[in-house]
């Protein structure tokens, strides 16, 4: 692999940001800068000499033919799409990466067996619309037209208007899984988004399991007053009762921790949200996370009972909705044997570890063979402008990615 390239690549595609949100990267999925980068990825892929589509939902899949091309692909990838503020890794690395193992391969004259197939997964990150990975969860057949439409975004912006804008139909979005064909495997290529490699001094990560969120919205309702004529004790204040709600939050976690359990209030919308009236009305947005489904129910439980108190207790109203719920999933054991054995060959320290972010392999897994690697992040830092992985590592999880690409192509 050539490193040099890989490294121009990357700052190709992360000059593509939305400066005007501030600082990092800022491509939300569907915006402007999303499909310009898309583009500019596309073109790169075409001038490999791939073959590239886009479906329905704006999943982008990138061919090689193979020896036997009839035979089910090798599909590798993760998402351009970023959150707000964010990294120039999380998810880049995988597709970035996957471009320069077709380059390597061409460069060396290399025809696999099996087709490869390069995925840019559409809008991995739930900064846009709450709910994330929605390209890889309309292949899964895990969101239906219905759901589909009904989407808005953070800034109450409907999906169909975005799809408009962005030269696709909403209505027609579900129609991808039509056009998809299942893989033989898929691998994902990932920053770790946390301290344990760096810690520990390993090369690589092998994703042994995926934690996966449930996504909720607290709505707490009480009474809209002057904030000046409304005695202390005639108020139904939504914030300050929300604002108790997100510690006891903030408690249930840390008392499940060792379960696995991490919850975060990552939004908090407040109606109307001036100086001199009493908050009426609150939203929070709950991100709630586990590797077993068991814990992660009964601290979703605890939270809600202990919501429930403290809403009698200041005479307000609390009502959860549901945005989303991904089950936690568990990675093809032959997999991470495959990506464990390439990785000692290469000679790459690593370990078989749990995922705590969300991905799309958590989908993919359920209907084909799934591996995930990861690489390092300094300090740990993600969903950050400064996530930062060393090119050392990045070109690592490369040739790792090249080596099990390349024997699961020739199965
Ligand atoms: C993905 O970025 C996640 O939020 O886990
Ligand atoms: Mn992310
Ligand atoms: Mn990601």
């Amino acid at each position: 692999m050539n490193a040099d390239r890989l490294s121009a690549l990357f700052k190709q595609i992360n000059s593509i940001s939305d400066d005007s949100m501030g600082a990092g990267i800022n491509r939300l999925a569907y915006s402007a800068h999303d499909k310009k980068a898309r583009e500019v990825f596309k073109q790169e892929c075409e001038n490999a000499g791939l073959l590239v589509r886009q479906d329905a939902v704006g999943n982008i899949f990138a061919r090689r033919s193979g020896a036997c091309d009839g035979l089910p692909a090798v599909l590798f990838g993760s998402h351009l799409d970023t959150v707000i503020n964010g990294g120039e890794f999380d998810g880049t690395l995988g597709v970035l990466a996957g471009l320069e193992v077709i380059r390597s391969l061409n460069d060396e004259g290399i025809i696999t067996r099996r087709p490869l197939e390069l995925v840019v997964f559409a809008c991995e990150e739930s900064s846009r619309f709450n709910v994330s990975t929605l390209g890889s969860k309309v292949l899964t057949k895990k969101l239906n037209k219905d759901k589909f439409v009904k989407l808005r975004d953070y800034k109450d912006m409907s999906i169909c208007d975005i799809f408009s804008e962005f030269g696709l139909d909403a209505f027609r979005a579900c129609d991808a899984s039509e056009d998809f064909s299942v893989p033989h495997c898929f691998f994902e290529l990932h920053i770790e988004q946390g301290p344990v490699l760096e810690k520990e001094g390993l090369d690589v990560g092998v994703v042994s399991a995926i934690s996966a969120p449930f996504r909720f919205c607290l709505e707490i309702t009480g009474a809209g007053a002057h904030s000046g004529t409304t005695a202390m004790k005639y108020r139904q204040d939504a914030l300050c009762a929300g604002a108790e709600m997100v510690l006891l939050i903030e408690h249930v976690a840390k008392d499940m921790a060792d379960c696995g359990v991490v919850a975060t209030v990552g939004d908090c919308r407040v109606h109307p949200g001036v100086m001199n009236v009493v908050p009426g009305c609150v939203k929070l947005l709950v991100d709630l996370r586990g590797i077993s489904l068991k814990s992660r129910q009964e601290a979703y439980e605890r939270i809600i009972n202990l919501c429930v108190q403290v809403a009698s207790e200041r005479g307000v109203k609390c009502v959860s909705k549901e945005l989303s719920s991904d089950d936690p999933v568990s990675l093809d054991d032959g997999m991470i044997d495959l990506i464990c054995k390439n990785a000692k060959s290469l000679g790459l320290s690593h370990k078989v570890m749990p995922s705590g972010a969300g991905h799309d392999s958590m989908h993919m897994a359920d209907i084909c063979k799934t591996g995930m690697i990861f690489v390092p992040s300094r300090s740990g830092i993600s969903h950050n402008p400064a996530e930062y992985t060393d090119l050392s590592y990045i070109c690592a999880g490369t040739r790792l990615l090249r080596s099990v690409v390349l024997e699961a192509a020739n199965e």
